[in-house]
């Protein structure tokens, strides 16, 4: 029987074509590392990731390929700047709709002297934008929100808070896990934005990152030291973008086969794969609405 497979939003499947070619191609017959050697495959491998980059901060209407950083993870990114931005004494806002990779980092930090408000909700998802003003301290310094929600898949108003945001000098942090690939999004006006590979994006499992204003990146201290490869004669982490975040030994075969997968949704269009989502969601919610006690949890109608 032909495998029918729902769980989409936990990870993609199948990959995008051809991510599964370039990740063994490079297991298989390259192999080398990048930034610490000067021979030609560690130069041509090396070109392949700003290249990765640059289809990154296009896909986000980011204007400088070095404000794309890669991470493990959604939840590595998030953790980086959450920790490394915040100090003793600041608060922060967030939604009731947040993952644990949002929650689970805001309570560590709790912990350490860090305070937070939850701004409300409704019952489908959508954001009340109303109740993040009065929730605003002389201490606040950043808004986290996730664009769409991995429960009901509500989309959040993200340019509305964007504005609140800048218009009262905080910083806005975005977590895209639910949307990068799938909307077309415009990070042009957001300070930090957090996705990963291995959802919309179609990569593998293992690669992630964020893009991040240059201006914003100076203030986070950087969590992970040390095994970049650069300014090896330094004890000091070096401070240019992405180097300052990216510790260690990239997951090159991850990074090659997200390429891939962008280049695909590049030539598919996020419009196209957006459309088809909401005829799949559409029939979805037509066929669970008729079965007998089943209660849909956020927006019962696409067009709502
Ligand atoms: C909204 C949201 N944020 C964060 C994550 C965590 O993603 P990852 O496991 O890739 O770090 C998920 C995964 O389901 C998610 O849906």
């Amino acid at each position: 029987m032909k495998k029918v497979y729902v769980d989409n939003s936990s990870t993609s499947f199948p990959k995008a074509p051809g991510v599964s070619d370039v990740i063994k191609e490079f297991i298989d017959n390259v192999g080398c590392n990048v930034n610490r050697g000067g021979y030609k495959d560690s130069f041509d491998v090396g070109l392949e990731i700003v290249r990765a980059r640059q289809l990154i901060s296009d896909m986000f209407h980011v204007a400088d390929p070095q404000e794309v950083v890669f991470t493990p993870s959604v939840t590595y990114s998030l953790n980086m700047l959450l920790q490394g931005y915040l100090k003793k004494g600041d608060h922060i806002i967030t939604t009731s709709m947040e993952h644990n990779s949002v929650m689970r980092p805001l309570h560590a930090l709790f912990q350490r002297g860090i305070t937070y408000d939850i701004a409300r909700c409704n019952n489908d998802g959508s954001l009340e934008t109303d109740s993040i003003t009065p929730l605003i301290r002389n201490e606040t310094k950043a808004i986290i929100m996730l664009h769409a929600s991995n429960v009901c898949g509500t989309v959040m108003p993200i340019e509305e808070v964007a504005e609140l945001c800048h218009k009262n000098g905080h910083k806005l942090i975005v977590d895209a896990a639910q949307t990068a690939g799938i909307l077309d999004i415009d990070a042009s006006k957001i300070d930090a934005l957090a996705f990963t590979g291995h959802k919309g994006l179609l990569g593998a499992q293992g690669i992630g990152g964020f893009v991040i204003k240059k201006e914003f990146a100076k203030k986070i201290a950087a969590i992970i030291v040390g095994g970049t490869g650069s300014r090896s004669n330094m004890f000091e982490q070096p401070d240019m973008l992405p180097d300052k975040f990216e510790s260690g030994t990239m997951n090159i075969p991850a990074i090659l086969g997200l390429k891939k997968a962008i280049e695909y949704i590049k030539s598919v269009g996020t419009n196209q794969i957006f459309k088809k989502e909401m005829e799949l969601t559409s029939a979805f919610l037509s066929m669970v609405h008729e079965i007998e006690g089943v209660h849909i949890i956020g927006k019962k109608d696409i067009s709502d």
